[in-house]
């Protein structure tokens, strides 16, 4: 059953205590999942993320994201609590509102679902769901996902290495990069047949390969030990934690290998605002506003909870070496 907001407050506007794990109860509860984990018990349980809604999904979907693994690259801040993760969200193919996507794309189907791969690679072609993810152990990576619009939060994602998942389509020496495309489909996505829509839709994006396969990058099929909810892009979206949270696709229907930068939704409709690297930077400021501090979810008015941004959003040791000698103010 889904968690129904109350009427009379905006979910992310709840007060923090209701929802909010202490930096000790955090601690703890990985800690009893890396016990749990150690002795082959699923990291899904009550104790971990208490305040989970369940959506529908298939039982082997289920099942293979309950036995995913704790994976590497964790963190020790406090994560953030679901309701604001699942709440709060952008998803503009669903509406401009943060409340948006919870409300509406709880319609989108996700079941059947299919993944077109083509380009420069020698195992392309249209590929089951089943098929694309069954075939992966999966592991839970805790990140820090900055939005370009300076909020923060830090969510455990459930995932696979994109790496592993691209390698099997055999890319060949002249992919350089590679695109993704989210579902298009205006019947289900009220955002895609507004007269309003702030986009080109279908949304792409798009990594150059040695991004790819950096072994942070992961394609996410869960979060908060379950099956990942539509409003966080069902049933496989990217999360490419160093980079700005519009890099991290949803929803994704389409892979395609190619030798030339791939022209991306945001680029193409601000290319002076967002460019096609959009690695988090505190010292490239948004032409409009700082990118110096992020406000880190749960925030309010009275508590900001306001702090400093880091350089590639705290991944600087793992993925610098992938931009040396690029000049980071040019290539933003
Ligand atoms: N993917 C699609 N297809 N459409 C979108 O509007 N928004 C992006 C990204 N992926 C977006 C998208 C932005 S701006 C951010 S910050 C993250 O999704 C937000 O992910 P979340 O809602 O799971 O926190």
């Amino acid at each position: 059953m889904l968690i129904k907001k109350p009427a009379d407050i905006r979910s992310y506007e709840i007060t923090p205590e209701h929802v909010y794990r202490s930096r000790r109860a955090f601690m703890q509860s990985m800690a009893v999942a890396a016990g749990a984990a150690a002795a082959g018990i699923s990291l899904r349980s009550e104790a971990n993320y208490p305040d989970v809604s369940s959506y529908p999904a298939p039982d082997w979907l289920r099942k293979h994201v309950h036995d995913a693994k704790p994976g590497p690259f964790g963190t020790d801040e406090d994560v953030t609590p679901y309701i604001y993760a699942s709440r709060y969200n952008n998803f503009y193919e669903f509406g401009m509102d943060k409340e948006d996507p919870a409300e509406h794309a709880e319609a989108m189907v996700t079941d059947p679902w299919s993944v077109e791969v083509s380009g420069a690679c020698e195992n392309g072609g249209t590929f089951a769901y089943e098929d694309i993810i069954k075939a992966h152990a999966l592991e839970e990576r805790i990140y820090r996902l900055r939005c370009v619009e300076a909020w923060s939060m830090v969510i455990p994602w459930i995932g696979l290495p994109l790496g592993d998942l691209l390698k099997r389509f055999k890319p060949l020496s002249s992919a350089k990069f590679v695109e993704f495309t989210t579902l298009y489909a205006p019947d289900q996505m009220p955002g895609q047949r507004s007269y309003f829509s702030a986009i080109d839709y279908p949304y792409v994006e798009g990594l150059r390969m040695d991004e790819a396969m950096h072994p942070l990058a992961i394609m996410a099929v869960g979060m908060y030990g379950d099956v990942i909810p539509p409003q966080n892009g069902a049933p496989m979206r990217l999360v490419v934690p160093w980079k700005y949270g519009f890099k991290s696709i949803k929803s994704i229907v389409a892979i395609r290998f190619t030798a030339r930068e791939p022209m991306t939704t945001w680029e193409k409709q601000a290319p002076n605002e967002y460019g096609f690297y959009a690695n988090v930077n505190p010292e490239v400021d948004h032409p409009r506003w700082s990118q110096k501090t992020e406000r880190r979810l749960p925030s309010s008015l009275f508590s900001p909870n306001r702090i400093d941004t880091r350089l590639f959003n705290g991944y600087a040791e793992e993925v610098a070496h992938l931009y040396s000698g690029m000049n980071l103010r040019r290539y933003f």
